[in-house]
């Protein structure tokens, strides 16, 4: 799956973004949408929140994968959910209540992501990512695009795949951060289910066409 993030895209032209990566006659286009929700406390840098992904449900059938990049998510979670978002990720550094968070989720028709930071071991988590749907692993520390992709957190998506592949999780495993042409391939080898992709997709000439490539490189 191939996720772009629309943090990278002109918020100017916001929709006509979201519509270039589309499906259409003959090219599968985006599986999910990936929104970045920060709020200049849990990361240096603030972007948007619900009003703007409520405009975009409204806007798009790409299904919303929202990663917020926030403090108290255990306050928050739940109305993207509400309003509609396929996916809704905290941040396991940033919640209190990780069990409560992923059954509020569930209850409220999302699915329930937890994200680890580079640096964050996967070890604690592995009790309560039971209860999860969805790990997305960061390749960069979050807050910004455009970052060089860090390989050493592909250990633990091997370790995710591992444990998904022998049936101890059931889970979809995701990475963000410095994905592209060049690093999607050992992301894939690694085990990755769901790529997102912020400047490889909106700094390419055709975004719609950069998805596919992306596609074409994780399947090689
Ligand atoms: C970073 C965000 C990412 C970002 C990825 O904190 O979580 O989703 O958009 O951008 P690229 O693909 O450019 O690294
Ligand atoms: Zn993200």
């Amino acid at each position: 799956m191939i996720a772009p993030s629309i943090l990278s895209a002109d918020f100017a032209r916001l929709a006509d973004e979201v519509a270039s990566v589309a499906g259409t006659v003959g090219r599968p286009g985006a599986d999910w949408l990936h929104v970045d929700v920060m709020d200049n406390h849990f990361v240096p840098n603030l972007t948007l929140g619900l009003p703007v992904v409520q405009a975009l449900l409204a806007a798009t059938d790409i299904p919303l994968d929202c990663h917020l990049m926030i403090e108290d998510p255990d306050r928050w979670a739940v109305g993207y959910a509400e309003a509609g978002a396929h996916n809704v990720t905290v941040h396991a550094e940033a919640a209190a209540d990780l069990l409560g968070i992923a059954r509020d989720l569930r209850a409220a028709g999302s699915r329930a992501g937890l994200s680890i930071k580079p640096n964050t071991p996967l070890e604690p988590y592995l009790d309560v990512l039971r209860h999860y749907d969805t790990l997305l692993v960061m390749s960069v520390e979050p807050g910004f695009g455009g970052q060089s992709f860090i390989p050493e957190t592909l250990a633990k998506v091997r370790q995710a795949r591992h444990l998904v592949d022998t049936g101890h999780l059931r889970l979809l495993v995701e990475i963000d951060g410095g994905i592209n042409a060049q690093t999607i391939e050992a992301a894939a080898e690694a085990g990755v289910d769901c790529f997102v992709a912020g400047s490889a997709v909106y700094s390419a000439a055709d975004a719609g066409e950069a998805v596919e490539y992306l596609r074409s490189k994780a399947a090689a």
